[in-house]
């Protein structure tokens, strides 16, 4: 399972309608690139409250009402609900490379945030490799350096004689060096059985990620490309980068 938002904003304004401790980068500047890069690594920390202005959440946490997985079958064959859902971890994530080309009108951005813990209050009834699995209660989710590539394609419109992206399509692809699972409750509270499917989850960490992780990765990208075009939306090319 790898439900992770994240966030990759484009933070980087400095205007009245705009955060003000945001740093602001001009796009004819030839250090352009490293500019944008660090003033979304410097934004990202700041968000531990919503910014209303351009719409952006707390991310810490980040707070998720609802996430739900249909049963695809396969050797992790669950139906999941998530409730009530906290991430933990996002603001320090470390941006490795932030690509805003005009040019091509992309935005290609690397990231890895090194500790993220996601807890909800989970529902599961289905089979993990082969094991029946189904509860009700809370859950802990750690993951360790989750790294997400996202990639957007942008069409430009002017409005009010003010150029504003509009996305056009977004790709993401991401990854986790290691995810630990405990879900408490588990069989109406049976420990021994609830213990065992713990066991087996962490024991095959590995292959239950792999199972999980298309599902997961659409849901992210829509997170994100949800949260990115509201900035977009916002804010003109001219008023964030001129
Ligand atoms: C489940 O988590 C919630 C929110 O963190 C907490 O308030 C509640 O006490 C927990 N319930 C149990 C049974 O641990």
């Amino acid at each position: 399972m790898r439900p992770h938002i994240l966030l990759v904003l484009l933070i980087t304004l400095t205007n009245s309608s705009i955060p003000p401790n945001f740093k602001k980068c001009f796009r004819k500047d030839p250090n352009f690139k490293n500019c944008i890069l660090e003033a979304v690594q410097s934004g990202i920390p700041q968000l531990t409250k919503p910014f209303k202005s351009l719409d952006l959440p707390n991310l810490e946490p980040f707070e998720v009402p609802l996430l739900t997985v249909r049963d695809k079958g396969g050797a992790v064959a669950l139906n999941q609900n998530f409730k009530n859902c906290v991430f933990y971890g996002l603001t320090t994530m470390k941006i490795q490379d932030f690509d805003l080309d005009f040019g091509k009108k992309t935005l290609f951005v690397d990231s890895v945030v090194p500790k993220m813990v996601f807890k909800c209050h989970y529902q599961l009834e289905g089979k993990v490799l082969v094991l029946p699995i189904k509860g009700d209660g809370n859950s802990t989710i750690k993951f360790t350096n989750f790294r997400l590539k996202f990639r957007s394609f942008y069409d430009e419109i002017v409005r009010n004689s003010k150029t504003y992206y509009t996305t056009a399509s977004t790709e993401m692809q991401s990854d986790v060096e290691h995810s630990h699972f405990q879900f408490d409750n588990l069989f109406n509270g049976n420990k021994e059985l609830g213990d065992n499917v713990n066991l087996v989850l962490n024991d095959n960490w590995r292959q239950v990620v792999d199972e999980l992780h298309p599902e997961y990765n659409e849901i992210v990208r829509q997170i994100l490309t949800g949260m990115i075009e509201k900035v977009w939306t916002k804010v003109s090319l001219e008023e964030m980068f001129d």
